[in-house]
């Protein structure tokens, strides 16, 4: 029996065929065997949402171990050698610098990382779920997060749970804030929820600015409920080199939201930024996991796999794959509809990604050569 698990997801973009849109058979294959033969490796498994792959562990060697980290950034390493071989687009695309401390934050891949007592007695139960979505910035989940931990009209839990009644602190990153290279310093302020929720909203709403990384039980204050990969890549390169996707843990059930208070805000289809060359404004399409990203001007997806972990740190065998049911089919199509609305107008006003996101992306250059040409003209020198 194990006494603190640490719950580790590290994702990244390795490169894909034909696009934007899914790693290869044998990308994931070399995943799978580096992180199997890795022995602090309690349990794992390998998921990919869209061109993104995600490799899950659990192990007792803590949040940010340098042990961790580096077979995972191996494992990616080797995933875009084959996506090299294979031609495929975009080989190695998130991994942008080396980590001499073995830390793969700020260097490309999202990590979203859990340490936690296993089965105390006020959690006899361990139940996770885990997001990831490709084609989106860190922002995607504000809504989502604010609904499911912040919202007693949408999720019932704080009426009928006491200790969820007792709210929840968000940690709220500035994904604005640039650290120096090798600095993991972050930007975060604390707020409470239910009583500070407008100041959480005034964040939250600035989808591109701010992100949660983390919230915590306020009847459990040791407890963490969710940990969000918030890395910007265009902070790390200054430039677009593709969108963030984040992923994201939630452990859920007993102090925590149900897990259906958790997946319900999905079914909004939230308008998010992302999409094609992550410039555009789009709905969020719920999706089984292991989807490619295949839809008419890309479309962001999300996906959500929910299993539980045993006393040795095993995960139980069958996960579910929560979007592949049949219930999100209309959700589905909600997002697609919503989607053709937004194309009817692109690039016009809101369709596209706001001028801060768009500013990494080669259009600032178009506009800074146009700012040049501008003149002051008045009625009596206009032509
Ligand atoms: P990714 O961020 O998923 O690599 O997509 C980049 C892109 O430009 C898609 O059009
Ligand atoms: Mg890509
Ligand atoms: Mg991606």
């Amino acid at each position: 029996m194990i006494d603190q698990l640490t719950f580790t997801v590290i994702k990244a973009d390795c490169g894909s065929p034909g696009g934007h849109t899914q790693p290869s058979r044998k990308m994931l294959e070399v995943v799978e065997r580096i992180i199997s033969q890795e022995d602090w490796v309690l349990d794992h498994k390998i998921t990919h949402t869209g061109d993104d792959i995600a490799i899950l562990t659990t192990h007792t060697l803590g949040t940010s171990s340098s042990t961790a980290h580096k077979a995972c950034r191996a494992a990616f390493d080797a995933a875009a050698e084959v996506a090299k071989e294979e031609g495929n687009y975009g080989a190695g695309q998130d991994l942008l610098a080396t980590a001499p401390s073995g830390n793969v934050r700020g260097t490309g891949p999202g990590v979203a990382e859990v340490t936690f007592d296993l089965l105390p007695e006020h959690r006899p139960a361990e139940s996770i779920a885990v997001i990831a979505a490709d084609k989106c910035g860190p922002g995607a989940y504000n809504m989502a997060l604010f609904h499911a931990f912040a919202d007693p009209s949408r999720s019932s839990g704080f009426l009928l749970s006491p200790d969820v009644g007792k709210g929840f602190t968000f940690d709220i990153e500035d994904m604005d804030y640039k650290a120096e290279p090798g600095d993991l310093t972050h930007r975060i302020v604390k707020l409470n929820s239910p009583e500070e929720n407008i100041e959480i909203l005034t964040l939250l709403r600035q989808i591109d600015r701010f992100g949660v990384a983390r919230i915590h039980s306020r009847a459990y204050p040791d407890e963490i409920a969710v940990s969000v990969s918030t890395d910007r890549l265009h902070n790390i390169t200054g430039v677009y080199q593709g969108k963030d996707d984040p992923v994201m843990v939630i452990r859920n059930q007993k102090q925590f939201p149900a897990v259906e208070e958790v997946i319900d805000p999905f079914r909004l289809t939230p308008l998010i930024t992302g999409d094609a060359r992550g410039s555009h404004t789009m709905p969020l399409m719920p999706v089984p996991i292991n989807t490619p990203v295949a839809g008419a001007y890309c479309l962001p997806i999300v996906s959500c796999l929910a299993f539980s972990v045993n006393g040795e740190g095993k995960f139980s065998e069958n996960g579910v794959d929560i979007f592949g049911n049949l219930a999100w089919d209309r959700y589905r199509a909600q997002a697609q509809e919503r989607a053709d609305w937004m194309r009817q107008q692109a690039p016009f006003g809101v369709a596209m990604a706001s001028q801060e996101e768009i500013s990494y992306t080669g259009l600032a250059e178009r506009q800074s050569a146009l700012e040049k040409r501008f003149e002051s003209v008045t009625e009596e020198t206009r032509d």
